[in-house]
């Protein structure tokens, strides 16, 4: 069997993946909300049906306190590398959903883009390697080099159950490599591998002022106001250089290395088509460090959403007894997010007056995981989107997290190689997730010759 043969498989289904890739997309696996709990696992049960029809082995739901992994192997190539295919299944909410054009959960094909969420994170990027998968199957009988797949269902909502998970079924897991396709392209036209992540570290902070809400007339001027007092807390967390005040927060932060930073300024990068594209009036970031650098390399702390008082439309004179805000952190190399948390509880004591109750509440977290890209499966990875794309991968690093990697990387010891091929305004998260058509089918021709190029060794 020739490798041309599977490629012109692909080739010649490539219309037909788009139409299987709907259904798989019309499944609204939201991890997040309780009431989609029985989706999740129809999502899970059809991702496992389809590794079975194409002839994954072993392929089985393995449950956890949360929703389940997907699992399956085919370990018919003695001898040559093993490799531990990571993805997820799960997506996230859909919210504002007057906002997208066409329904989330019926992916439509517009100028070359599927949109669909979950289309670019993750199903679309997971369902091509199913495909290279299948097309040396059908084509072949077998594949180049062993794969486990696993495909879990909480990575949305911070993998809480993973670590353990991986801890547990280490024995089951021993791979050679881990490969994931999660994450993005640099930029249109532009390939990457991906060797590093930021970790997070998200936390709840509640106020409270006075048990109830209040007249403003008749007790304002008596009491703090949570909303102030929370709007001055957090206006703490940064300097106006965008220096993150927490005492300490830097302490575990590794410096970026010389070559590195000029490794990110060859980068193809346009700063005012960025800035344009982002609508923003003016970028902003950390004195000293380049666009690049403070949106991927280095540390941030966010508030990702406010609450207090009166929101509705009019005026209604009150006090507020509570105030609430959801805050984030993405941290680089070798922060943790339990020291993080630490430090951050330490410095809120230190500055929250006594006017207010309060309480802070760490909600999920995942360490950051960098790496070292000079291995040779990493050398496979780059001949393979060669291939798959016309076009040698630059190296970056991404600003998003996947929380399982660094557990991966400590538990298994093995390497990843992340190889995405979402683009930067693919609307992850957001309405209109869509995923180009072109890289998806680059992407699923990389697959192909990626399993084979492992497989060279
Ligand atoms: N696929 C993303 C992670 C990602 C985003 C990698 C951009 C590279 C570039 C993943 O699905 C994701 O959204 N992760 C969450 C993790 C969180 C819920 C713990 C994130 O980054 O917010
Ligand atoms: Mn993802
Ligand atoms: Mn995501």
């Amino acid at each position: 069997m020739s490798t041309s043969a599977v490629i012109d498989f692909i080739n010649l289904n490539r219309d037909h993946y788009i139409e299987e890739l709907k259904t798989y997309l019309a499944i609204p696996s939201i991890s997040a909300l309780p009431e989609h709990a029985a989706d999740v696992r129809r999502c899970a049960e059809w991702t496992k049906n389809e590794l079975e029809r194409i002839g994954m082995q072993n392929a089985r739901l393995i449950e956890t306190p949360g929703h389940p992994v997907v699992y399956a192997e085919w370990l018919g190539a003695p001898g040559a590398p093993t490799i531990l295919f990571y993805g997820h299944y799960d997506v996230q909410p859909v919210d504002p959903l007057e906002l997208w054009t066409s329904p989330p959960f019926e992916a439509t094909v517009r100028d070359g883009e599927l949109y669909a969420r979950g289309a670019a994170d993750d199903k679309g990027q997971v369902f091509m390697h199913f495909k290279a998968i299948e097309a040396h199957m059908k084509q072949a009988g077998r594949l180049p080099c062993n794969i486990r797949v696993f495909i879990e269902g909480e990575e949305e909502v911070g993998s809480t159950h993973l670590e353990t998970f991986v801890r547990e079924h280490k024995s089951e897991l021993v791979s050679d490599v881990v490969v994931i396709s999660d994450s993005g392209m640099f930029d249109r036209g532009v390939p990457s591998i991906c060797y590093s992540l930021r970790g997070l570290a998200y936390f709840q902070l509640d106020l409270r002022g006075t048990t109830s809400d209040l007249h403003s007339g008749s007790f304002g001027g008596a009491v703090a106001n949570p909303a102030i007092v929370l709007a001055q807390v957090l206006a703490q967390m940064k300097d106006r250089s965008g220096r993150i005040k927490i005492p300490g927060f830097y302490d575990d932060v590794r410096d970026l290395k010389p070559e590195e930073r000029a490794q990110f300024q060859k980068l193809p990068f346009n700063e005012k088509k960025y800035r344009k594209e982002l609508g923003a009036p003016k970028l902003f970031g950390e004195t000293g460090y380049t666009t690049i650098e403070r949106a991927s390399a280095r540390p941030t702390f966010d508030v990702n959403g406010l609450l207090a008082g009166f929101t509705g439309e009019g005026a209604k004179t009150v006090i507020p007894a509570l105030a609430m805000a959801k805050v984030s952190m993405r941290l680089v190399p070798d922060q943790t997010p339990e020291k993080v948390g630490d430090l951050f509880e330490a410095y809120l004591k230190k500055i929250m007056p006594k006017t207010v109750e309060w309480k802070v509440t760490r909600m999920h977290g995942g360490k950051p995981w960098i790496t070292e890209f000079d291995n040779r499966f990493v050398q496979a990875a780059a001949r393979a989107i060669e291939k798959g794309f016309g076009k040698a991968p630059v190296f970056n690093r991404e600003g998003g997290s996947i929380p399982v990697v660094s557990t991966f990387q400590e538990e298994l010891g093995i390497p990843a190689v992340l190889f995405g091929v979402g683009l930067p305004d693919e609307n992850a998260h957001a309405p209109n997730e869509k995923l180009d058509l072109g890289n998806f089918h680059g992407g699923v021709i990389a697959a192909a010759y990626l399993y084979e190029e492992i497989a060279k060794g």
